[in-house]
């Protein structure tokens, strides 16, 4: 396997063994708030501590509470042949438990040893809670152990104390010392099973996952004046490189050649130039499936002539998520050798109101001949999506889906834990329902009623860029629509949202989120298998 591309990512190791036996900074050891309910495991390892956990129930000093963490220190022959300390985890209740609150309680307790200082941890895989959970099997639930645990104790530290700023896949890191976890390994504590190998192999998908969030959160984190589309290009070059992917930069005058006017209109009024990024993993078995996804690459959305307010435009290089996801997700395929084919199409450029930007009232003719009159040039994502959704046919994928912080609406309508879906197929609806049940990343699916595109009637032209104030998120996602076509089933998830998040929550760190990449590799594995 190759080396990761994260260099914080924490290693993974392996260790089997009886819980007592293992040596590690901090053991993680589950615990359901069902009273002294132990799995025999724990029970094993408390008789070794000489009933202190059954004490600690007892006495309600722990309760069990779903991401309650408690630490203890082992005493005697234990401390020096086994673990230094054993955080004592809340699973909650037994009859809730599933992949969701798996990855929770593993954050929660990566967390708990990352603020004391701990460098090294030990979890078992599957928490210990010796519990069976309906379509999880061991691999799965070892990878949610391990990905729980890096997700939530990611932090952003590429530029921190440098003074010069440049490489966002990093080559060394801050001088200063911090509180940082470097290893993460996950134990078979059943050796004798025959479990052993699908659990290495669950907490390899596990880290190749959380690499590629690692590198989503960074793309999103990195300052705009960094993260420019050429940035974002020579990401795209660097990881296909790596994992040999097929990956073209279309400049300029290539964009120019394509007639990709709608994408044009939104890079004109920026220095920076343009890229439209393709990266494309293609499995070994012939005849597989493929899917185009299309992200959204804003790197930075001031709105254009139709300016933001200062505040609204504050956290607007997180308007490049989409991209970031889908560069990082085709990674994932690749490396995890799924079955179906992706290729990622990330249209990229900066929203700034130059002197030679568009204005409102323009028309503008896209790739595929529609007559666009942009009256808000704050609705730049629908622009650049709409000629990479064209694009995207080229490929005569089984299904084009594009991610995008799209529109303020959506995040009015469903917050910031849920994304938007949309869907013309509802096959497609279904299945990505279904990815985003079994991974957590919410999604809620809103309606493309004919009737919208009334709103998006244009006096002069084919269609207008913005619908009104009622159902925007709505009327964006029609806009699109306009762009697929009955061939080629497509969707869009409105990530607004969720690509950032206030502050920290379970698995997700403050910052880029990386929201999508879980979802859509699950998507993409479940085609796969069909
Ligand atoms: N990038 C924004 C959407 C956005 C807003 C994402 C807040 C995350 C947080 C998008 O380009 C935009 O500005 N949309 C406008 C559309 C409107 C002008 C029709 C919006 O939502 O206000
Ligand atoms: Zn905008
Ligand atoms: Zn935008």
């Amino acid at each position: 396997m190759k080396r990761n591309i994260s260099k914080e990512l924490p290693k993974l190791a392996f260790a089997q063994g009886p819980l007592s036996t293992i040596k590690t900074g901090a053991l993680v050891v589950g615990v359901f708030s069902n009273g002294d309910d132990l799995s025999q495991e724990v029970q094993r390892l408390d008789t070794a501590l000489k009933g202190k956990i059954k004490r600690l129930i007892a006495s309600g000093d722990f309760k069990g509470k779903l991401k309650e963490t408690l630490t203890i220190y082992p005493e005697g022959g234990m401390a020096d042949a086994g673990p230094e300390r054993i955080i004592l985890a809340g699973l909650g209740k037994r009859e809730d438990f599933n992949p969701d609150t798996i990855r929770g309680v593993s954050a929660a307790a990566a967390k708990a040893a990352k603020s004391i200082g701990v460098k090294k941890i030990a979890l078992p895989f599957d928490l210990a809670s010796g519990c069976k959970i309906e379509g999880a099997d061991h691999a799965r639930v070892s990878g949610e152990v391990f990905i729980g645990a890096a997700l939530g104790i990611y932090d952003y530290t590429a530029i921190k104390g440098k003074k010069k700023l440049l490489k966002i896949i990093k080559d060394d890191h801050g001088e200063e010392e911090k509180k940082r976890i470097d290893e993460i390994t996950v134990v078979n504590y059943r050796p004798g099973g025959a479990n052993g190998s699908e659990i290495e192999e669950g907490a390899t998908a596990g880290m190749i996952i959380s690499d590629s969030i690692y590198l989503a959160r960074d793309l999103i984190n990195a300052p705009p004046n960094l993260m420019t589309p050429r940035l974002l290009a020579r990401t795209a070059k660097e990881v296909a490189f790596r994992y040999q992917l097929i990956c073209d930069v279309f400049k300029l005058d290539d964009i120019k050649k394509m007639k990709m006017g709608a994408f044009l209109s939104v890079a004109r009024g920026a220095k920076e130039p343009p890229a439209l990024i393709t990266i494309e993993y293609v499995p070994k078995e012939k005849g597989a499936k493929n899917v185009a996804l299309v992200g959204k690459g804003i790197t930075f959305d001031s709105g254009g002539l139709s300016l933001k307010t200062a505040n609204g435009m504050s956290n607007m290089k997180t308007d490049m998520s989409g991209a970031a996801v889908v560069l990082t997700t085709v990674m994932a395929a690749a490396r995890l050798k799924l079955k179906t084919g992706v290729v990622g199409i990330l249209p990229a450029t900066e929203n700034m109101p130059g002197s030679n930007a568009t204005k409102p009232g323009d028309v503008v003719t896209a790739m595929d001949e529609t007559t666009i009159e942009i009256l808000n040039t704050d609705a730049e994502g629908r622009l650049i999506l709409a000629d990479a959704i064209t694009y995207a046919k080229k490929y005569e994928p089984t299904a084009v889906i594009d991610i995008a912080t799209l529109t303020g609406a959506a995040i009015v309508a469903l917050g910031r834990k849920v994304a938007a879906l949309y869907s013309t197929d509802d096959e497609l609806l279904e299945r990505l329902k279904a990815a985003s049940a079994s991974t957590g990343e919410k999604l809620w699916p809103m309606p493309l009623y004919k009737h919208y595109e009334e709103q998006l009637k244009s006096d002069i032209a084919d269609i207008k860029n913005v619908g009104g104030k009622e159902a925007g998120c709505i009327t964006a996602a029609t806009f699109l629509k306009h762009f697929a076509d009955n061939d080629h089933p497509w969707a869009h998830i409105d990530i607004a949202g969720t690509a950032r998040a206030e502050k920290e929550y379970d698995w997700v760190t403050k910052g880029g989120t990386g929201f999508g990449v879980m979802l859509l590799l699950r998507f993409l594995k479940m085609m796969g298998e069909e």
